[in-house]
């Protein structure tokens, strides 16, 4: 039994795999198309909500303050670990199942099944998170044209309870009040049908909501450089390293998405050369970006307001500031502006998240770990179209009835954990297999992979005790359903492996 869990899957055999005529995949993709849609992956609901929360704390967390710009910094690092590690293996092993590829090769199938079940927190659980937050801003902005959407249509059970007289102003059945959150489910369908239509069709609509953004967020600090002030930096760090710790836990969530390129591999023409680019570059790109809007932002607000407005308010954290600059006669026009960005943010990080999750499905079902339907490709549009309906449903049922908050940590402590597994993967892999050629070789081995399980670590021991245990309890399901059908069905025990 134990060899059987301990089973890896040969590089060349995952390789030979991705080569069969039933299970390919459109190549259509370049460097370019690739790193954009690590940008669209990356800059959402991250630069846009979290770095309020990361600047000013919460109840039951330190704020960073004006060194929130440190927080985002050491985040990058850890990120950056990853990133090199992540790199080496899609050039190596260009299989669209990411992490969970790269660990059945390396650390075996029950680890790769572990991994695979954890990116589901990844890839639709964060993008449940995505998804409520993309309703919120898109409620802001309709709402500046007159627009007003009814709180019991907007949002969900738990959140309503905290908002005074909601479920009374919703419809009754039966004496309960009908709560759900129509805008996060719309956006999920919306989005899906694009998917199942085709991979270029998407790269396109991607590549057009990324320049958006970007040009959006250039606009806040283009606008907002003129309202920092110098006195807003002082005291630099107000909780000291504990407000910058828990700063960069928060912001964590800003950076997921990188490894999100590796999804497309099968997808991407010249996968060796162009998903390093695409994994390296949108990271270092975004740190940028981040760093530059952290500056502006905490430039402009002090802390002492931050904190005061976000304890009693639920505000967008960049248009907030916007506001509080007070620019004069254009102030609403340009508040508008960035809400519409923010908007435009978070549906490409929608769209990425839920191209990537039916991309892994589908590697996981084409190994016998999921069922056969799980693998096939429409015989139009070449995409997974079985996994993307599925995954559409799945996440936009969810986010009809969740709260963003339990979303967001959980995201990242399943990412987080998917980082370590791919750093410890490069280690046995470099041991294992030294000759394979390298498309891309992660720079000092066994440092770097060593210092981004170090890292990773540290930022998960930063996350609550409760994530902890629903994390576990999601692993412990995970084995459950393992133990009922992959490990049965697998292609490696019907080949006698
Ligand atoms: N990095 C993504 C975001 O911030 C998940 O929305």
């Amino acid at each position: 039994m134990l060899r059987q869990l301990l089973r890896t899957k040969s590089l060349d055999a995952l390789l030979a795999e991705g080569q069969a005529p039933q299970h390919q995949l459109k190549r259509t993709l370049g460097a370019f198309d690739v790193v954009m849609l690590g940008i669209g992956a990356i800059v959402g609901a991250g630069i846009f909500a979290t770095i309020g929360t990361a600047a000013s704390g919460d109840p039951t967390r330190p704020g960073a303050g004006p060194a929130l710009i440190l927080s985002f910094v050491v985040t990058a690092i850890a990120c950056g670990f990853a990133a090199l590690c992540y790199a080496e293996f899609a050039a190596m092993v260009p299989i669209s199942g990411s992490a969970y590829t790269y660990a059945y090769a390396t650390l075996g199938e029950l680890v790769a099944w572990i991994i695979g079940w954890d990116l589901i927190i990844e890839y639709a659980v964060g993008n449940v998170a995505v998804a409520i937050s993309w309703g919120n801003y898109f409620k802001t902005l309709v709402s500046g044209v007159g627009i007003v959407i009814p709180g019991w249509l907007s949002t969900d059970y738990r959140t309503a309870s905290h908002i005074p007289g909601l479920f009374a102003s919703a419809p009754h059945l039966f004496g309960v009040p009908i709560v759900f959150n129509i805008l996060a489910f719309g956006i999920v369908a919306l989005i899906t049908v694009v998917l199942v239509i085709g991979i270029r069709q998407s790269a396109t609509m991607n590549s057009t909501m990324v320049m958006l953004k970007l040009v959006v967020l250039g606009f806040f600090v283009v606008v907002g450089w003129n309202y920092t002030k110098a006195g807003n930096f002082h005291p630099f760090a107000p909780n000291g390293w504990a407000g910058v710790q828990a700063g960069a836990a928060i912001v964590f969530f800003a950076y997921i998405g990188f490894d999100a390129v590796s999804t497309v591999a099968e997808e991407t023409r010249n996968p060796s050369r162009d998903l390093p680019i695409g994994i390296v570059g949108s990271l270092i790109i975004c740190t940028i970006i981040y760093i530059v809007v952290a500056v502006v932002f905490t430039g402009i607000i002090p802390y002492s307001v931050l904190r005061q407005k976000l304890a009693t308010e639920q505000a967008e954290p960049l248009t907030m500031a916007l506001q509080y600059a007070n620019i004069g006669r254009w102030s609403n026009l340009f508040v508008g502006i960035v809400a519409f960005g923010s908007v435009v943010a978070h549906t490409a990080v929608l769209l990425v998240f839920q191209l990537g999750q039916p991309r892994i499905f589908f590697s996981m079902a084409r190994d016998g770990l999921l069922p056969p339907s799980f693998a096939k490709v429409h015989p139009r549009f070449r995409t997974p179209h079985v996994t993307t309906i599925l995954t559409g449903v799945a996440v936009g049922v969810c986010a009809m009835f969740t709260s963003i908050d339990e979303m967001v940590d959980l995201t990242n402590i399943g990412t987080l954990f998917a980082f370590v597994l791919v750093c410890i993967g490069i280690l046995i892999l470099r041991k294992r297999d030294p000759d394979r050629p390298r498309a891309f070789r992660t720079p000092w081995v066994p440092v770097v992979p060593m210092l981004g399980v170090i890292s990773c670590l540290y930022l998960m021991l930063g996350l609550p005790w409760i994530t902890w245990i629903r994390f576990a309890l999601w692993l412990v399901v995970g084995l459950v359903v393992y133990y009922s059908y992959g490990f049965r069905r697998s292609g490696l025990r019907h080949a006698g492996l």
